[in-house]
C-alpha cells in the first residue's frame, strides 16, 4: 500500500486508543532478526506505542510525522527512518473521524452494557402468519411458539409444553376457543400460557400455577410481530417502558406522498451470524460488485464513490450510531446523500432526504441463534412516477417483489455464509476485528462504526458473549442449503407459496397437454396425414409450445426453491 494524504489525515484524526495494525513490520527488522508484527495505538497526542509481538515488554515509541505523505515512517529513539514498503499492511480505517472528536465525552449510556435480552425483536410479518395454526420461531438461541388467541392478539409462549416438554409449535389451535393444544397429550393453553384444559386431570384444578407455560410479551408495529425474549413480572415492566425501534421518518410521509413501496415487509432467513449480516447491510460498497446487474453496477462511473461523514456515536436516546453516506444506490444516477442509522438491537435505516419528500429503506436483523438471523426489509419511495407505471406497480403481485429481493439477497448469501464460517473459525467472537480485517478505505468506516459499537462497552461482543455463552464456530453448509430460497423464505410466505403451487400445477397441465398433443400427432401421421398439413402442424406446434412453456415454468420454479448464484458470470 502506498501512503497518501488520506492516510495521513486519518492518522492525525485518530481517536484515543484507536487500533491499527502494521504487519509484517516494514519489511525489515527493528529489533531482533526477523519481521515482527505490532499493534499501534494512537492517542490524541499523535504518538504511537508499538509493542512488537513476541518480544515481551520491549517497546518502541514511534511518531507519525509530516513525512508520512512523502512515503516515510519516522521513529523516535534510536530507530532510523525506514521507507514504507508495499508489504506494509495498514488498516487505517479502523479509525473513524467522529464529530468533534476532541470534545467527545463518552455518554453514560455508552459506558453501560446493552441488555440484549431486554429488547424488542421482530420475528414475523403478521400478514404472513396463518392464525389457524401455531408457528415456531427462534430468538437468541431459544425456541418460541407464536399463536393468535381468542381476542385475535398474537401471543408468544416458550415452545415447550409444561407437561413433558413437547414442542407446542407441533400442536394445533382449537377452533372453538383459540387455545393451543399440545399434540402429545392434549393439554391446552391460552395466550398467557395458562393451562385451561388437562384432559387426564379433569377432576383437578386446570389452572394450577405449575401447569402454566412461560409466556413472553409480544406486540405488533408496522406489520411486524415483535417479542421480548425474557418472561416474568420484571420483563412486563421493562417491555412496557419501551417501544420497538422503528423507522425515523414514516410519520413524516403521508400515504399521498408514497409513490412506491413494497406491499409489506419482506423476510428471509440467513444462515449467517447476526453480526456479519449487520455489517453487510451497513456496508453499501459491496452493492456494485455483489449485486452487479441486479441492484447495482460495478462498471458504473459511481461504483466506487463512497463518502462517509458525520459519524455520531453519541446518541443518547437510541444508543446506536448514525452517519451520512454519499453514494449512488442505483449506479445510474449521480451520488446523493443518505442518512444512515443503526438502532440496536436490529434496525438499520437509510433515509434519502429528497427535498421534503424523504424516501427510506429499512432493515431489521434478528439474531435467531449464533449462526442464523432473520432479515426484514421494507422500502418506501416518494419519487414522482408516471401514473400508468404507478398504477401497474400497485397491481403487481407480492411474489414478484419477492423474486427480485430474493435475487438481491442471494447475491449476499452466496458469499456471506462462507465469510461467517471463515471469520468465526479464525476468531469466534471477532473481537480482534481490527487485526483480522484490513479496512483500507473510507467506504469501510461503516464497518468500523459497527464493530466499535458491537465489541465495545455497549455491545459487549454480542448477545451470546455478553451472557457468557460459549461461542461455537459455524460449520460450512452445502451450496443448496446456503441458497435455499424455499426454506429461508417461500415456506413462510403465503404469496410465494401460492405462486409456487400454481407453477407446479401449470407444469403438470402443460406436460399433460404436450403428451396428449403428441399422441394426436402420432395418430394423425399413422393415418397417413401429411406432416405439413394443418392438423398435423397444429398438433406439432402445440406439443412444442407446451414443452417450451413447461420448461419456462420449470425455470421459474427454481426461483422459488434453489438456483445457484454465480458471481463469475
Ligand atoms: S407433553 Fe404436552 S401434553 Fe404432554
Ligand atoms: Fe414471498
Amino acid at each position: 500500500m502506498s501512503v497518501n494524504q488520506t492516510l495521513h489525515d486519518v492518522y492525525l484524526n485518530g481517536a484515543e486508543q484507536t487500533h491499527f495494525r502494521i504487519t509484517p513490520f516494514l519489511g525489515r527488522n527493528l529489533i531482533g532478526g526477523r519481521n515482527v508484527g505490532c499493534h499501534v495505538q494512537l492517542s490524541h497526542t499523535r504518538r504511537a506505542n508499538c509493542r512488537p509481538a513476541n518480544y515481551g515488554n520491549a517497546s518502541i515509541c514511534c511518531r507519525f510525522g509530516n513525512q508520512l505523505d512523502q512515503g516515510h515512517w519516522q521513529a523516535e529513539r534510536n530507530v532510523p527512518d525506514v521507507r514504507l514498503s508495499s508489504k506494509i499492511n495498514l488498516s487505517p480505517y479502523a479509525s473513524i473521524p467522529e464529530t468533534n472528536p476532541s470534545q467527545r465525552q463518552v455518554p453514560q449510556a455508552e459506558q453501560e452494557g446493552f441488555h440484549w435480552r431486554a429488547q424488542w425483536y421482530p420475528v414475523a410479518v403478521v400478514d404472513d402468519l396463518d392464525p389457524s395454526r401455531p408457528h415456531a420461531t427462534k430468538l437468541l438461541g431459544d425456541d418460541y411458539v407464536l399463536m393468535q388467541d381468542a381476542d385475535k392478539v398474537w401471543r408468544c409462549l416458550e415452545d415447550k409444553c409444561s407437561h413433558r416438554l413437547a414442542p407446542l409449535s407441533q400442536g394445533r389451535i382449537e377452533p372453538s376457543d383459540s387455545t393451543l393444544m399440545c399434540s402429545y397429550h392434549g393439554w391446552r393453553f391460552n395466550g398467557e400460557g395458562h393451562a385451561v384444559s388437562i384432559p387426564q386431570a379433569h377432576f383437578q384444578s386446570p389452572t394450577a400455577e405449575q401447569a402454566a407455560c412461560n409466556s413472553n410479551r409480544s406486540c405488533v408495529q408496522e406489520g411486524l410481530l415483535f417479542i421480548w425474549p425474557t418472561s416474568g413480572p420484571e420483563s412486563f415492566v421493562h417491555s412496557s417502558a419501551v417501544s420497538p425501534a422503528g423507522s425515523q421518518i414514516t410519520d413524516q410521509i403521508t400515504s399521498e406522498d408514497i409513490t412506491f413501496q413494497h406491499t409489506m415487509h419482506f423476510q428471509r432467513d440467513f444462515p449467517v451470524p447476526y453480526d456479519i449480516v449487520v455489517e453487510n447491510i451497513g456496508d453499501q460498497s459491496h452493492v456494485p460488485f455483489a449485486h452487479h446487474g441486479v441492484a447495482g453496477s460495478r462498471t458504473s462511473d459511481w461504483a466506487n464513490h463512497f463518502k462517509l461523514s458525520a459519524v455520531n456515536r453519541d446518541l443518547k436516546q437510541a444508543d446506536g450510531y448514525t452517519y451520512d453516506l454519499e453514494w449512488s444506490p442505483s449506479g445510474f444516477k449521480a451520488p446523493s446523500l443518505q442518512h444512515v442509522s443503526f438502532t440496536p438491537p436490529s434496525l438499520i435505516e437509510y433515509v434519502t432526504p429528497n427535498e421534503g419528500k424523504p424516501s427510506t429503506v429499512w432493515f431489521y436483523i434478528t439474531p435467531l441463534d449464533q449462526h442464523n438471523c432473520r432479515v426484514f426489509s421494507h422500502s418506501v419511495g416518494c419519487d414522482p412516477i408516471p401514473k400508468p407505471i404507478s398504477w401497474l406497480l400497485s397491481k403487481r403481485p407480492r411474489w414478484l417483489d419477492h423474486l427480485v429481493l430474493n435475487e438481491v439477497f442471494d447475491g449476499d448469501m452466496a458469499y456471506l455464509h462462507q465469510t461467517g464460517v471463515i471469520t468465526k473459525n479464525q476468531d469466534a467472537s471477532l473481537d480482534s476485528w481490527a487485526r483480522d480485517y484490513f479496512l483500507a478505505s473510507e467506504a469501510d468506516r461503516s464497518v468500523t462504526a459497527w464493530r466499535k459499537w458491537y465489541h465495545g462497552a455497549r455491545g459487549q461482543g454480542g448477545p451470546f458473549k455478553a451472557e457468557g455463552i460459549p461461542l461455537v464456530p459455524p460449520t460450512p453448509l452445502k451450496r443448496e442449503d446456503i441458497l435455499d430460497r424455499y426454506a429461508q423464505h417461500v415456506k413462510r410466505c403465503p404469496s410465494c407459496s401460492k405462486a409456487l403451487r400454481g407453477i407446479k400445477t401449470g407444469q403438470q397441465a402443460l406436460q399433460a397437454a404436450a403428451a396428449v398433443l403428441f399422441l394426436v400427432l402420432a395418430a394423425q401421421l399413422g393415418q397417413g396425414t401429411s406432416p405439413v398439413s394443418w392438423p398435423a402442424a397444429t398438433a406439432a406446434s402445440g406439443t412444442i409450445a407446451s414443452l417450451v412453456s413447461q420448461g419456462w415454468l420449470h425455470g421459474l420454479e427454481k426461483k422459488f426453491t434453489y438456483e445457484n448464484y454465480d458471481h463469475a458470470k
